[in-house]
């Protein structure tokens, strides 16, 4: 962790608070830089689709199943084991569903890691081998982000893309929890229960910002990797709407035109993927 964040959560920390309090003190700055990524704001305008959200839970899938792995194998570790709560919070099975949901049983042969997703998920299998108290960073910056405004991107997500019957949402839905702000309340006060060192409490508090900072760089990645997409389609289609007005100067049949917008999306999907495992081919190779 570099020695800026620490100056910032050794300043926001005061001696006799808890760690809940500390924690929310010190990732405040990046919650803000967080909620204002473009994929975020985005969201929050209900202008996700479906390409997005489907490339999202791709990235999600791989960091819970990396997270839940590490919390699993650490159940009984003593900074672990106080929030250590499978039944009410794991996503993975969730988002195993959404994706079949969308992809159909053959899902997983299709999942796509970018680059930034990839470190994310090192970093949590790095920490749960060698560092397992810093796995509360983690979890409470997924997991009490799920509760929080993760319920409000479920609605959204619900409306945006005109989901029924909870079909491809299930990433969102806590059924084991009657009510997110009680459970957050209990999550808390069970995080302050854990015993750390001093040293321990400073690195459980830059984990935090670390994971943040992870993050904000899978949404970073991810838009990229969608305004690419969705630019080449774009240019795509123009070529072709400028070609349809040349053919020897008439007007192509209309019933054509559907046709050639849908090969131009197929072509846009042939050129995400491109793109994308390019991107993961960077990722495997710097790592
Ligand atoms: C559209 C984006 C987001 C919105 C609108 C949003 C909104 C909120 C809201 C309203 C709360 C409740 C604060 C409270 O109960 O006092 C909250 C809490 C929280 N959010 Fe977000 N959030 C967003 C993105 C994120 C992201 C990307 C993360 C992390 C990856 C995150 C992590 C958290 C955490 C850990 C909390 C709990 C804070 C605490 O009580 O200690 N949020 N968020």
């Amino acid at each position: 962790m570099d020695t800026g964040n620490k100056k910032e959560t050794e300043k926001m920390q005061s001696p006799d608070s808890d760690l809940s309090e500390q924690i929310k003190e010190a990732t405040k700055d990046s919650h803000v830089r967080a909620e204002n990524t473009k994929l975020m704001l985005s969201y929050q305008r209900g202008q996700i689709t479906l390409p997005q959200y489907k490339l999202l839970l791709f990235s999600l899938y791989e960091i819970y199943k990396a997270l839940e792995e590490a919390l699993d194998g650490n159940a009984a570790h003593p900074a672990v084991a106080p929030v250590y709560f499978p039944l009410e919070l794991a996503r993975l099975e969730h988002l195993e569903k959404d994706l079949e949901h969308f992809y159909g049983e053959h899902w997983r042969d299709r999942v796509i890691v970018p680059a930034a997703t990839h470190r994310y998920t090192q970093r949590l299998r790095q920490i749960g081998r060698e560092k397992p108290e810093y796995l509360v960073a983690h979890a409470y910056t997924r997991y009490l982000g799920d509760l929080s405004g993760g319920q409000v991107l479920g609605r959204i997500t619900q409306k945006s893309l005109g989901l029924e019957n909870g079909k491809g949402l299930s990433f969102f839905s806590f059924p084991a929890v009657s009510s997110p702000n009680r459970f957050k309340q209990l999550y808390r006060s069970r995080m302050n229960s854990i015993e750390l060192t001093k040293e321990e409490k400073q690195g459980v508090l830059e984990e935090a910002v670390r994971a943040f900072e992870l993050n904000i760089e899978v949404f970073d990645e991810l838009r990229k990797i969608l305004s690419f997409t969705e630019n080449q389609g774009n240019a795509l289609q123009k070529q072709m709407t400028a070609s349809f007005k040349t053919q020897g100067g008439r007007p192509m049949a209309k019933s054509t035109v559907p046709a050639l917008l849908a090969s131009s999306r197929f072509l846009r999907l042939i050129l995400g993927v491109c793109v994308a495992l390019l991107t993961v081919g960077i990722g495997i190779y710097t790592f």
